[in-house]
Formats: C-alpha cells, sequence, structure tokens
C-alpha cells in the first residue's frame, strides 16, 4: 500500500495500489525506490527496521568509492541494516557467499583495471566458481568517460556476480568523474530494492569534510600561492614546477602520501578556439546545472571540460549537431575507426569535423561534463611546513594533428604566479600509501621523475619526526644537469644522514637508456637484504611503463637474491602487497 500522505489523488493511489499488489517484494522495493529517487514520494513514512545484514564491498585507489562505502553504511544504518564495509584488500571471493545483501563500490584504473589495493581480490574473483544463489546484489562502478574502457572494473564484478548465481536487485550504474548524483540514484533504488518494507526515502549522508574544517571536495578551498620554482635548469626537454600553497586558515590537514586535488580553469585560447568553432561570441547567457547563469564564455572557462574527448562527448554532439558522419564513427562495428579519431585529438577537432555550421549556446554546453579536478601527490611534510602544502607538477606540452596542446590542470599550474589569483583545492586523503607505522622501519622510495614528489613528504616528515629506519631514494630523469629535482635538498638530507642511500639513473645521458629499474638490479643483493630486514617497498609515478617495470624487477631481484623459483618471488612480492609493505601510488 501507498502511504497515505503520498501526494497522489484518490484515483491514482487506487491505480497505483493494485500495480504495487502485482508486484513481487523486489520489484515493489525497486518501484518505490524510484518513485522517492525522483522526488514522487515526498512524505517520509516511518521507518519500519530492517533486519537485513549488508556487506558494503569497496575497491578504490584514490579513495572516493570508500568515501562513498562509508557514506553508504552510514545511510543503511539508518535504515535499519546491520550493515558493514569491507576493502577488497581484506576478504576473499569466497567470503561473499555469508553476504545475503552486497553492495559493489569499486573504481577502474589503469586501462580499464582494478584499482592497485584491489587486483588479487579481483583476479581470485573472476577464477572463482563459488555458488553465490543466496546473494542479492548490485553494483556502483565509478570511472571516467574519458577512458576508452569505461566503468570495466564495475562492469566485471557485476557480470561475474551474476555468472556466479546472485540475484541483481537493482541495475549497475556506470558514474562518471562528477558521480554524486548517479551515485545519489542508485543508493536509493538499490536500498529501497533490499528493505522492501521500508518506504522512507533514503536521506544520503551528507559527506563529512575533513576533518572539522567545512573545506572540502564540495566547496575547495581557494589557496594563495605562496612561490613556485622551475625545477629543471635551461636546456632540459621537461617542465617540472615545484608549488607551495598556503593552507593557512583552512583547517585542511594532510599526511604524508596523500594528494591534493586541483580545480583548474580552462585557458583563454582554447576557450576562444571553442567558441569560434562554435561560431558563437561567448557573450550568450547560459544557464550552468548547480551553479546558476553565466555568461558563455565564463562557464566554458571555469565550470565545463571543453577539452577530453570520449565516446559520450561524441554521441551528444552527434545529436547536437545531426551529423550523419558522426552516427556512422559511432557505430557498433566502427569501434577501431573511433579509436584512431579520438586518438591525439579533443573536442576542438570533432566540433570542426562534425558541427561546421556552428552549434547554439545550449546544444554546444550540452555536450560537455563538468570540468573534473586533478590530483596531485603531495611533496611536502606538514611537520616541515605548517600551513602550507607543495606539489611537484610536470606540465603537459605535445603537439598532434597539427595542433599545439596543453594539458588544462598542469599548464595552469605552471602559468600560475606568486599571490595571484587563489587556486581550488581540497586534499584527497589516500591511505594506501603511508610511512610504516613503526618509524624504525627501513624504506625504500623509487619515484622517477614527478614520482619522487611524495618521497620529499616522506623524507621531511621522519626527519621532522626524528625516526631512526633507514631511507634509500631511486631517482631518474632525462639528465643530471637540467633535471636532477630537488638535488640540493637531497644531498643535504644524504649529508644529514637521514637519506641513508641515494641512487640515480639519468636516462639520456649515455647511448643507451638506464631506468631506476637498472640500477636496483645492479643493488640487487643490499634491496634484498633490506626487504629481509622488513623494509617497506614504495614506488611513484608514471603507471603505463616505468611501475610495470619496476615490478618485473622486483620480482626478479626476488628471485635471484633468495635462489628461489619465478612463482616464489611473485608469492613474496605479493605477501609484501598484502601486508602493506609495498605500496604504489601510479598514475
Ligand atoms: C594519484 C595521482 C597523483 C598524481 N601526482 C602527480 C604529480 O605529483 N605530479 C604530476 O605532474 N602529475 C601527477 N598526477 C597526474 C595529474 O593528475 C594530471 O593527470 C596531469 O597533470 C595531467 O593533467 P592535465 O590537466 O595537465 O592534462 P589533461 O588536460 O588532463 O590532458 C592529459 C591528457 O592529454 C593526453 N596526452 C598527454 N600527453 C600526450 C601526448 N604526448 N600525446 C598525445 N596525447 C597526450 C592524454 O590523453 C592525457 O590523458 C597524478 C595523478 C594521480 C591520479
Ligand atoms: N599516464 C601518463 O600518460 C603519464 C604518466 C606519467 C607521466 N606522463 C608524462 O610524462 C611527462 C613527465 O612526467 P614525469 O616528469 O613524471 O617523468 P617521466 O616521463 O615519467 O620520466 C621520468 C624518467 O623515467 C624514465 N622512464 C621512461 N620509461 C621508463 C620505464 N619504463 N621505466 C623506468 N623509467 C622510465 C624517463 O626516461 P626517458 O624519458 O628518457 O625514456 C625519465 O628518465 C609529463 O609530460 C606527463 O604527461 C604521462
Ligand atoms: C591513471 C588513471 C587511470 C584511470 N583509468 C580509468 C579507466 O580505464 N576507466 C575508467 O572508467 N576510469 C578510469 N579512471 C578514473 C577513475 O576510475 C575515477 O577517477 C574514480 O573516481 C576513482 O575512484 P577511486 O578513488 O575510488 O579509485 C582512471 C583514473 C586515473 C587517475
Amino acid at each position: 500500500m501507498l502511504p497515505e500522505h503520498a501526494p497522489f489523488t484518490s484515483d491514482q493511489r487506487r491505480a497505483l495500489d493494485s500495480l504495487l499488489a502485482a508486484l513481487d517484494p523486489v520489484q515493489r522495493g525497486w518501484l518505490s525506490g524510484f518513485l522517492a529517487a525522483s522526488g514522487s514520494a515526498v512524505a517520509p513514512a516511518p521507518v519500519v527496521a530492517a533486519s537485513g545484514k549488508l556487506t558494503v564491498l569497496y575497491g578504490t585507489e584514490s579513495g572516493n568509492s570508500e568515501v562513498l562505502a562509508d557514506r553508504t553504511v552510514k545511510t543503511a544504518k539508518k535504515r535499519g541494516f546491520q550493515a558493514v564495509m569491507k576493502n577488497m584488500s581484506e576478504i576473499a571471493p569466497a567470503d561473499l557467499a555469508k553476504a545475503s545483501n552486497l553492495l559493489v563500490i569499486v573504481s577502474t584504473w589503469g586501462d580499464g583495471e582494478p584499482p592497485e589495493t584491489a587486483i588479487s581480490f579481483y583476479k581470485e574473483f573472476v577464477a572463482s566458481e563459488v555458488s553465490l544463489a543466496s546473494v542479492k546484489f548490485s553494483v556502483c562502478a565509478l570511472g571516467d568517460t574519458s577512458y576508452e574502457k569505461f566503468c570495466q572494473t564495475g562492469k566485471d564484478f557485476d557480470a561475474k556476480l551474476e555468472k556466479l548465481g546472485a540475484t541483481r536487485i537493482a541495475a549497475r550504474v556506470d558514474c562518471d568523474v562528477d558521480y554524486e548524483e548517479s551515485y545519489a540514484t542508485w543508493l536509493e533504488v538499490s536500498l529501497s530494492a533490499l528493505a522492501p518494507t521500508i518506504s522512507a526515502p533514503v536521506i544520503v549522508d551528507v559527506p563529512a569534510s575533513v576533518g572539522t574544517t567545512a573545506y572540502g571536495k564540495k566547496n575547495p578551498f581557494p589557496s594563495e600561492t605562496l612561490d613556485t620554482v622551475i625545477l629543471n635548469g635551461e636546456g632540459s626537454h621537461k617542465e617540472t614546477i615545484h608549488l607551495e600553497f598556503s593552507l593557512a586558515a583552512s583547517g585542511l590537514s594532510y599526511e604524508p602520501g596523500d594528494a591534493l586535488a586541483v580545480v583548474p580553469v580552462n585557458a583563454p585560447d582554447v576557450v576562444k578556439a571553442v567558441l569560434q568553432a562554435a561560431k558563437l561570441t561567448g557573450n550568450e547567457e547560459i544557464e550552468v546545472k548547480n551553479v546558476g547563469r553565466k555568461l558563455l564564455a565564463d562557464a566554458l572557462r571555469e565550470d565545463y571540460d571543453i577539452t577530453a574527448l570520449s565516446r559520450a562527448v561524441l554521441t551528444k554532439l552527434a545529436e547536437a549537431a545531426d551529423s550523419a558522419t558522426l552516427r556512422a564513427l559511432l557505430a557498433e562495428d566502427a569501434k577501431e575507426c573511433l579509436k584512431e579519431f579520438n586518438d591525439g585529438r579533443e573536442i576542438i577537432d570533432a566540433l570542426l569535423a562534425f558541427a561546421p555550421s556552428g552549434l547554439s549556446a545550449e546544444s554546444l554546453t550540452g555536450i560537455f561534463r563538468k570540468l573534473p579536478p586533478r590530483l596531485y601527490s603531495i611533496a611536502s611534510s606538514p611537520l616541515a611546513h605548517s600551513d602550507e602544502v607543495h606539489l611537484t607538477v610536470a606540465a603537459v606540452r605535445y603537439q598532434t594533428h597539427g595542433r599545439e596542446r596543453k594539458g588544462v590542470c598542469s599548464t595552469y599550474l605552471a602559468n600560475l604566479v606568486k599571490s595571484g589569483n587563489p587556486v581550488q583545492v581540497f586534499v584527497q586523503p589516500n591511505k594506501n600509501f603511508r610511512l610504516p607505522a613503526d618509524g624504525g622501519t627501513p624504506v625504500i622510495m623509487v619515484g622517477p621523475g614527478t614520482g619522487v614528489a611524495p618521497f620529499r613528504a616522506f623524507v621531511e616528515h621522519r626527519a621532522a619526526l626524528g625516526s631512526t629506519g633507514k631511507n634509500w631514494l631511486f631517482f631518474g630523469d632525462q639528465h643530471y644537469t637540467y633535471d636532477f629535482l630537488y638535488q640540493l635538498e637531497w644531498q643535504d638530507f644524504l649529508k644529514d644522514g637521514v637519506l641513508t642511500r641515494l641512487d640515480v639513473a639519468f636516462s639520456r645521458d649515455q647511448p643507451e637508456k638506464v631506468y631506476v629499474q637498472d640500477r636496483m638490479i645492479e643493488q640487487a643483493k643490499d634491496l634484498y637484504q633490506w626487504l629481509q630486514e622488513g623494509a617497506h617497498f614504495y614506488v611513484c609515478g608514471d603507471a603505463n611503463r616505468m611501475a610495470h617495470d619496476v615490478h618485473e624487477a622486483l620480482i626478479s631481484i626476488v628471485e635471484n637474491q633468495a635462489a628461489i623459483t619465478r612463482e616464489a618471488a611473485e608469492a613474496y612480492v605479493e605477501d609484501l602487497k598484502k601486508t602493506k609493505r609495498y605500496q604504489r601510488d601510479v598514475y
């Protein structure tokens, strides 16, 4: 029965009651959730305690899924569930058979892969044959539409759960970087479906901001730029910038290993090119969702992602520009052609190719998603620089298809001047990249290029704490003369005995490439000795090639030094991961 005070006429009520009576409990729960999510069932009914147990399983790399899992548990508890939160790094697939109600929140990383801490669980799960016939589930997949394999890990979990006999109680949602709305609807529908007796709308727990501050993801802190220093010498091929921001009076706090999220703005020349391609002036007034009315030029600068090309953007553009050519490119059998078109191209190229007559201001903004913040590993210790946060940023500049391109956020940061306009920031904690709790434990850090950033934070922190553990850094970049990031600081730390060892690999100072993993192999005996002494092993930087090659080098070092089989060496390294002695922050 519909609640008495549901906003329907008596005729509507009768029709809906007979419809509800014809549905099974799961369908009824889903419908009531849907009505609540769409705002139809506005009047709250008394909450009947759900007796069900609920497992909220999450897999995360940068913390978003964990925050949502936490919110899911809190919201479910308010609905009467006995809800528990489980990290994929902590459980085995067989444990899922005991979960009668299961909500999965998982992101996708790399090129369609699970997040770092969920890799082992994922591998075991896809190979598992455990029966989940008594499990009811739904999946919330986090991802980014600019990646070809959008939400792939969530899709894999969803399909495998079904294959193992579990019952899907609500359809999977695939969330883009701006996931709040899709998540809230998914949660509403899922909890309602799991507790069909409850007709009260879900009140999603409002995200707690970091610490006691009101600043956070939903309300970034306008930070003053205290200093910017170009870290490369003249003649370098790189443009790496050290930035210092003020956190004074923000209430924001961080730990070494955390990242700082920066909310960028688009460059004026890129805004101008998009306006020209769309045949608009920028003076048109438009409505920006959750922001209000604005001039188009301002909205393109501040609110929209006007560069990252994806299937999602092209699908909307095909409609906005009514382009048959683009529709053909989006056809199922044209996937390879679409991939080829997207390679090295941005939204501006698509506008020029498929909207030759231009677009209205509304049609243009309709194809964009919200401009996402970018993460940067924090390069400072709060103990060494109170009220400050430092970053090490490589400016992304390249040329493709006859156009000069630039990364939105890295070049925005590279162009910042001291005490110019404030930069909007918030802290993104990363519990999976932490110094050992015991200051006496040795650490090995592998951080080529900007990957060195968190290790500056680690070493500063250990120095400030007076930790006695040994510290070994492997650093690499192109040239000793121009690209030895923070060289003087490392030398000081060596002199003071804080840094025990420093091994460097300058890849382009000799005819053949030399990389950090080559230095690791040269030092294999000592490196293995440190591991045997209990050292923690950290890697930060490029995920595409470096992290993989360093991982392989680590396995081969263990294999050779321990004189064991490759399989045994892999198990040794896997165990390092499981015991959180091998942690990676790769991007
Ligand atoms: C946890 C984490 C920590 C990070 N820490 C750091 C850090 O400490 N320092 C740092 O500099 N970065 C760091 N990054 C990367 C950073 O978040 C941004 O991704 C980076 O600065 C690029 O962002 P952008 O806005 O400048 O570029 P975008 O506008 O996002 O453009 C980047 C895109 O441009 C394209 N592209 C780039 N180069 C080429 C090329 N040569 N040819 C063709 N296409 C290309 C690719 O599609 C790429 O995805 C980190 C990322 C994560 C997730
Ligand atoms: N996901 C990505 O697409 C991604 C990630 C990180 C960085 N980048 C790009 O790289 C630029 C600078 O990044 P960065 O400063 O962090 O440096 P980087 O490009 O990661 O380079 C740092 C050092 O690592 C070396 N290197 C290259 N391949 C390696 C491998 N397989 N194993 C170990 N070392 C390897 C580089 O050598 P050589 O250059 O001589 O080969 C260089 O000496 C930025 O423009 C950024 O866009 C892209
Ligand atoms: C280096 C990198 C690779 C990513 N790869 C993918 C991908 O292949 N597919 C996708 O849908 N999203 C991808 N994403 C987007 C993440 O899934 C998204 O940022 C998500 O919100 C992260 O959630 P988490 O913090 O719980 O890990 C990637 C993000 C980064 C930084």
